[in-house]
């Protein structure tokens, strides 16, 4: 709407040039959307498009989730302040040193750098379901971020990042002093609320929360694939269960055995997780006490956040300390090395004992044939999720 709206304006406005200027060359003038002085100023810092990406988007329809109308001012103000390290203490940490857009916004090491070199409690976490979870939890009232739930939303979640010592060690007041003197984000923020004072700090974190809330990780060959179930038999019937026709022997093999094995936790449309915290016996003993760090209870202790297992093949090393580098050992934890820590869940568990999988080589390699089917092509390489700073 706004940018037919600027369309027509345009039209109008060029239109009187027109009329007044009737008879003379061509007027060297450019309009854009930040103005024209603005867009200039803008240009040399950072790279963003004249006129901002369009950050809407729809969901399979084997989610139930319709069209999710993003604010595409609000994300582009919220990409710049993702990737600007002017919201660190020692300006050398953004959002995306953690959380890095060619390996679907995790990292690459167990813990990751912080300011001051310091190292992160544990392994960031991929981006990419935040809305999703958001919205699937909401139904519950609570939308839980972090390995340990502790977050409610991606505004809290920011905030909390933003102040960590080991991250970005800002208190939100720093960071509104800092966005408000950049010159840089005045023609962003005129747009995205229409005004040109400072921001508050509820401001700045809408907006970040509107870009990570905007990206997501549905264009895989699974959810194609499922949805293609859904165009043949509508909504009855186990449709995940059928064979795909467009999967390989091997990736349908996984696919049962994941629905066999993973999806009471991980989800079986693998979108929402239907569980929102499991032990799932990675030690008898561990120095992390997860949930019940945050909620003090023992009966959450060293229970973690189930994760999303989208774009898992890129997010290595795994699990809320990083201790499996492969697909490989994730699988043969699962299949013969579960500990029976004494919450470990009842789905992991034969009578009262840790479940033996036992896969054989076959299986593994089955089991992660399909775990890539759930890679999204596109969004570790859309523009409009990328790094807009000039180099
Ligand atoms: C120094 C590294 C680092 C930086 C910088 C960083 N993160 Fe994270 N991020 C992490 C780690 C580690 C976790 C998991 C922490 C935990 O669970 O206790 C995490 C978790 C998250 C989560 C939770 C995801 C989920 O599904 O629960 C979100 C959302 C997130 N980060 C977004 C951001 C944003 C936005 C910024 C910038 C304001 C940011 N991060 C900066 C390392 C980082
Ligand atoms: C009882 C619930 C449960 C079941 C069943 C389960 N998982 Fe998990 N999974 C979890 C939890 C909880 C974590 C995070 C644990 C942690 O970090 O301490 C996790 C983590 C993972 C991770 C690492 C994710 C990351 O981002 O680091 C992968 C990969 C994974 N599981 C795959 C599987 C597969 C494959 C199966 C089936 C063979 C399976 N899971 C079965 C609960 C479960």
């Amino acid at each position: 709407m706004k940018k037919f709206n600027f369309f027509i304006a345009s039209i109008l406005f060029s239109g009187m040039f027109l009329i007044s200027s009737c008879g003379d060359n061509e007027p060297d003038v450019t309009i854009t959307y930040y103005g024209e002085k603005e867009y200039k100023e803008l240009s040399k810092h950072i790279n963003i498009p004249e006129f901002p990406y369009d950050y809407s988007f729809s969901l399979p329809k084997h989610t139930f989730l319709t069209s999710t109308p993003m604010n595409d001012d609000l994300a582009t103000l919220g990409r710049v302040l993702f990737y600007d390290k002017n919201l660190s203490k020692d300006k050398t940490i953004s959002c995306a040193s953690c959380h890095k857009q060619e390996i679907a916004f995790s990292d690459d090491v167990a813990f990751s750098e912080g300011v001051q070199n310091r190292a992160t409690a544990r392994n960031s976490i991929a981006l990419g379901s935040v809305l999703n979870f958001a919205a699937y939890y909401g139904n519950f009232g609570g939308v839980p971020f972090f390995w340990d739930n502790r977050a409610t939303s991606v505004q809290d979640q920011s905030r909390a990042t933003l102040g960590n010592p080991r991250e970005m060690d800002m208190q939100m007041h720093e960071v509104a002093d800092a966005v408000n003197g950049l010159d840089y984000y005045k023609p962003l923020i005129k747009q995205a609320y229409k005004g040109s004072g400072d921001l508050s700090e509820t401001q700045i974190l809408n907006a970040i929360g509107e870009f990570v809330n905007s990206i997501t990780n549905y264009n895989t060959k699974f959810d194609r694939e499922l949805d293609k179930q859904w165009q043949t038999y509508g909504s009855s019937g186990n449709n995940v269960a059928r064979e795909f026709s467009g999967f390989s022997a091997s990736e349908n093999n996984g696919k049962k055995l994941y629905l066999q094995h993973c999806a009471n936790c991980h989800g079986s449309n693998s979108a929402r997780p239907p569980v929102m915290k499991a032990n799932n016996g990675l030690m008898m003993q561990y120095d992390d006490l997860g949930v019940a760090s945050n909620t003090g209870q023992s009966q959450d202790e060293s229970m973690f956040k189930v994760p999303t297992l989208r774009n898992i093949s890129r997010t290595a090393p795994y699990m809320h300390n990083g201790m499996f580098k492969t697909l490989k050992d994730v699988i043969n934890h699962y299949s013969e090395g579960i500990k029976n820590h004494k919450n470990l869940s009842s789905d992991l568990k034969t009578d009262s004992y840790p479940k033996i999988m036992n896969f054989s080589e076959t299986e593994k390699e089955d089991l992660i044939a399909f775990l890539k089917t759930l890679n999204d092509e596109k969004v570790i390489n859309d523009p409009k999720f990328s790094d807009p700073f000039q180099k």
